[in-house]
Order: structure tokens, then sequence, then C-alpha cells
């Protein structure tokens, strides 16, 4: 196929379309096929879009309307997302192999409430409290106002980039601040559109900038950039610790969601018919190439053949093939580059003893000659500090540990250097929550999984991050606090300048 005959996406700067000299190609994980060609930004782009965005908050255009003027403009923003959400399933999953019942329910499917929510805090936030009347030291009145940081960059992964961009656009818009967003180079089309969307709607040019570019070039420019007062990032712990290093030449206010490997502790009592089907979509929803998947599974001695022997029968029944397909339940893995990884990761896990109880390489047939497939995977005699179990695989590998005990579980789950997410399976409740409580993770899930939610705050514990995304305090992470003291001491005696000058003022 010649890259004249499909459509080429260009860098939105400063409200209008900008293209670069070189070019990514956009290929489909499915079939190999070119998709799209999209303009291939340098770090010159990465400046220019920032200048637009200081120009832009200075101005005042956004970072001055009330915050009534960018709710309503955030909610035609967020109806938009739904009445073009067919449109937006196409862009997002030909870039990053989602299938399309996923793609619906998730990476497409919560773009338009997420960012609802969004528009919702921009017009209920509390930008300025008033603190009741202090009479000490001096009697005066205090203020507390959340101003906006100014320009912030987001830097977003290939796996739900317009959801995970949305994180990061819908806060700092609420906030009144101006944004660049660097999307992975291989997935760039759904983002690509919200910026138009959001012009369209009445966003003021150089407020939303969206560029493309090689992370290590354009990323780390953007990190590291004197005029950008924020970086918020999605993506690997390696890259999240040299995005903290980069921010800290300028002192940044930084956030990272970075990587996991979540636990689910099956407790005895579960319900193996609900616990084996919510295991299997917690690990291998999108071949596991979530942050947030529940990639260990902690299952009790006695029960352990059964329950390994249920969850080999049900995933055996998954269905990989052509994700635009609604019949289909798993697609590829996103590139060639993260096949080799997650098979590298198998046979790794191989050579240090795990039994493969299901799949553990590239699915056979005439079907799977093109693309990046990988078998559901079911892994046992999996040691806790076995690399299979320390690592973040993002492939569709579950790993099966035992445990004797529930203390035994306890401490399993939570020896990892990540903390993003745990879960727990079973019909106790109140047994449920004591042991959600003493797992050290950002979120908890009894008897379900995948379920984020815009008003409850997602981030990790430990090297899974920093900061928290969604929830009420979202927009804490892309404000300053303003402490404004008015002073109402009149009479120059009930003053403490004494302090200093001692000697009474001459008359
Ligand atoms: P990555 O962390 O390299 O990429 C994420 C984003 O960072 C992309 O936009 C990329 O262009 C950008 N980036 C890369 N290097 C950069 C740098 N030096 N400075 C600034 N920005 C930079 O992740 P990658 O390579 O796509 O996947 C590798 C592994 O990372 C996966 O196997 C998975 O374990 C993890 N990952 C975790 C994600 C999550 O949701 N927490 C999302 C994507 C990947
Ligand atoms: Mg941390």
């Amino acid at each position: 196929m010649s890259t004249t005959s499909v459509r080429h996406h260009q860098m939105f700067i400063d409200g209008g379309h900008v293209d670069a000299d070189e070019q990514f190609e956009i290929i489909s994980p499915s079939t190999e096929e070119l998709v799209c060609t999209a303009a291939k930004g340098t770090v010159d782009d990465a400046d220019r879009a920032v200048e637009a965005a200081r120009r832009a908050f200075d101005s005042g255009s956004w970072s001055r309307k009330s915050p009534e003027e960018r709710s309503q403009v955030m909610r035609a923003i967020a109806d938009r997302l739904g009445e073009e959400a067919d449109e937006l399933c196409e862009l997002e999953i030909s870039a990053n192999g989602a299938t399309i019942r996923q793609a619906m329910g998730f990476l497409v499917g919560l773009a338009a409430p997420h960012f609802l929510y969004f528009a919702e805090q921009a017009a209920t936030y509390p930008f300025e409290t008033q603190i009741p009347t202090a009479a000490y030291p001096t009697a005066s009145s205090n203020r507390i106002r959340r101003d906006p940081v100014g320009v912030c960059a987001a830097i977003v992964p290939w796996n739900f980039p317009l959801l995970l961009g949305i994180w990061k656009i819908g806060p700092a818009l609420a906030a009144g601040n101006s944004i660049v967003v660097k999307v992975d180079e291989k997935t760039p089309r759904s983002l690509l559109r919200l910026a138009e969307i959001a012009h369209e709607c009445g966003v003021p040019k150089g407020v939303f900038n969206v560029i493309t570019g090689e992370g290590a070039e354009v990323g780390a420019r953007l990190a590291s950039h004197p005029d950008v007062d924020k970086v918020a990032f999605t993506g690997s712990t390696a890259i999240g610790r040299e995005i903290m290093r980069l921010a800290s030449g300028t002192v940044k206010k930084v956030s990272l969601e970075l990587g996991g490997k979540g636990a689910a502790v099956l407790l005895d009592d579960a319900d193996l018919d609900v616990a084996v089907d919510g295991i299997l979509f917690g690990c291998m929803l999108y071949s596991g190439q979530i942050c947030e998947s529940g990639t260990r599974l902690l299952v009790p001695d006695a029960i352990h053949d059964e329950v390994v022997r249920r969850l080999v029968e049900r995933a055996s029944t998954i269905k990989l093939g052509d994700p635009s397909d609604f019949d289909t339940d798993l697609g590829p893995v996103v590139s060639k580059r993260q096949q080799e990884r997650v098979l590298g990761f198998i046979e790794g896990a191989k050579r240090d003893g795990v039994t493969v109880a299901l799949g553990g390489g590239v699915p056979e047939g005439p079907e799977f000659e093109k693309g990046f497939w990988i078998q559901p995977t079911i892994l046992t005699d999996v040691k806790n500090n076995m690399e299979i179990a320390c690592e973040e695989t993002f492939g569709p590998v579950l790993c099966v540990i035992r445990y004797s005990s529930v203390d035994e579980a306890i401490k399993i789950a939570n020896a990892s250097q990540y903390g993003l997410t745990a879960g727990v399976w079973s019909t106790d409740y109140e047994r449920a929550i004591e042991v959600a409580d003493r797992l050290r993770a950002g979120t908890i899930w009894i008897n379900n999984w995948h379920q984020i939610d815009p008003a409850l705050p997602f981030g990790g514990y430990r090297q899974s991050g920093v900061g928290r995304e969604l929830g009420p305090g979202a927009l804490d992470e892309y404000t300053e606090a303003k402490h404004v003291h008015v002073d109402l001491t009149t009479k120059l005696d009930r003053h403490i300048f004494d302090a200093l000058l001692s000697t009474p003022p001459s008359s």
C-alpha cells in the first residue's frame, strides 16, 4: 500500500494544523497494514506549542474566563465525545488493536462521562474559599484561592490514549490552564480529533495543543522545558523516573501514573462462578495491556487445583481475532516490540520453573500470520520473587501463586515494587473488607476489576506513581494554593511590628 492512499494526520498547535518534515507510519497491530501517517514532530514543535500555550494563558482568553463559562464549553465537548463515539472508536482501535467491545465499554465509552465529570468540576470546584475571620496574630480575613498552575504538559501512552489524555486535559482545562499533549507516536488519532472538537466547541487557540514525536526527544523536551509548570505522565516506571529527573531542573509539579502488578486475593469462600470469570476479565482484558490489570492471582492451597482447572477451561473459550468484529474477545498486542517483550517474559518464566497451564506463545492459524498475537496464558507454580511476578508484563499472562494463610496472601500481595491496584474475591464482605484494608494499593476491588469512576481517585502507592488522577481532588494537582490575607488591624499599637521596631514612633 502506498503512503499516498492513506490519511495523513497533522499536529494541532495554536488553534491550527501543523505538519512536520518527517512522518510516522501507523501500522495496524492486527494486519500490519499501513493505517495512516502522522507528522513526526520535533523539539521545535514542542517549543512552539509551549510558547502558544503560554501566550494563551497570559492573555486570559481561557485562564480568566469564569468557571461557569469554562464548564459550559467543556460540557459541549463532552456531548460531542458522545455523539462521535463511533468515529472515535475507529480512530482508536485502528492504531492500538483494542477490540470494538472494549473500545465501546472502556477506551471510548468512558471518554464522554469522564470529560463531563471535569466539566462539572469546573463549575463546582472550590476555586475560592473564605476562611472564618481570625483574631490571631492580628485580626484578619483570609481567603484560599486555587490558581491554575499555568502551562501543563501531558505525556500519554498508546493503551488508552483518549481516556488517559482526558484524565489530564479535563482537570487542566477545568482549572484554567493551557496544555500541550504529547501523544504516543503509535496512537495520535483520537486525541488529535479531540483537539479539533475542543476548538469547534470554543476552546481558544493555544490553550489545548497536541503534538507528536519521539518520546525521548519531544516528550523529554516538555518534561524539562523551563516554561512548563506541570507535567503529567502515564507510562512505564522507567520513563516515569526519567520525567521526574527532567522536571527537577525547574522544580515542576509532577504527577505520574506508572506500572502495576495487581494482586487478586481469592479467599476460600469466594463464589467461583463469579470469581473465575472476574479474574480472567481482570487479567486478560485488552491482552493485559492495562496498568491496573490483576496479573497475580493468589489462591489458597486447598482449592488451587480446582481453581486452575476452571480458569484454564474458561480461558480456553476466549476468541482471538479481528478487533473490529463484535464476536472477538481479544485482539493483538500493540506492536512487534510489545509482542517480543511479552514472549520474552514468558520464556524467562519457563526458565525460572513455572508450569504453563494454558497458552504461552503465539496462536496458530492463517489469521494470525500477520499481526502481533499472544495466546491467553496461565502460569502456575509461580513464586512471587520470580521476574514474571515482579515485572509489569503487559500481556495476557496470569501468574497463579499459592498461599496457605490469609496473612501470607496479604504479605505476598504487598511484596511488590508496585501498588496501583489489588482485589479480593469473597462472599464474606466483612472478611473481604478486612483484607482490603491491609492491601497497600491505590484501588482495591472487591468482587470486580477495572471499575474506574471519574468521581473516585486513581493512582499508585510505591513505584506505581505520584499523585492521584480523577476524584474530587483531581484539580488540586492542576492548581496552586494561594493564601490571601486581608489585615483588619487598624491601630498601629495592635500590630506586632514591634517584633522589629522596638522604639515607639515619635509623635
Ligand atoms: P513508555 O513509558 O516508553 O511510553 C509512554 C509515553 O512516554 C509515550 O508517549 C512515549 O513517547 C513517552 N516517552 C518515552 N520516552 C520518553 C522520555 N525519555 N521522555 C519523555 N517521554 C518519553 O512505554 P512503552 O515503551 O510504550 O511501553 C513499555 C512498557 O511500559 C509496557 O510494556 C508497560 O509495561 C509500560 N506501560 C505502562 C502504561 C501504563 O498505563 N501505566 C502505558 C504504557 C506502557
Ligand atoms: Mg509513589
